[in-house]
């Protein structure tokens, strides 16, 4: 079993708040990310996938193969976006790094399977000092 990962970025807007609280409320437990005027973040997404090496090619798998997987289903869909009000995957959910980071899971994990690989771990970045870790 050999692992490999595969860095992209992608830079978006959202808000964290619920509709039924007001502002103080959800700025208390959102803190910034609940300015009513949204803002963005600078994410860094890092995919890892798991399996064995082809001993035809000598990859685990194509990285030009799983760089069009994620930005097809993850990177063109974010990117300059805004998530709570453009992103199909992302209806119906709450902003956050960890929703984000299993939304990214249910887009990439059937792509990649269908090249052959397992997706291991999906981690993503909102700034430098946060990351989610998500492993199915
Ligand atoms: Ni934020």
């Amino acid at each position: 079993m050999i692992f490999i990962t595969r860095r992209e970025t992608f830079n978006a807007a959202h808000r964290l708040f619920r509709p039924e609280w007001d502002d103080e409320k959800n700025l208390q437990v959102f803190g910034k990310c609940s300015n009513p005027n949204w803002h963005g973040h600078n994410y860094v997404l890092y995919v890892t996938v798991k399996g064995d090496v082809d001993p035809k090619t000598g990859f685990l798998i194509n990285l030009k193969d799983l760089s069009k997987i994620l930005n097809e289903n993850v990177v063109e869909k974010l990117d300059h976006k805004n998530m709570n009000l453009e992103v199909d995957f992302m209806e119906n959910r709450m902003s956050s790094t960890e929703n984000l980071a299993i939304g990214i899971w249910e887009q990439i994990e059937k792509p990649i399977r269908d090249l052959g690989a397992v997706l291991h771990c999906v981690k993503v970045y909102e700034t430098e000092k946060n990351y989610v870790e998500y492993f199915g």
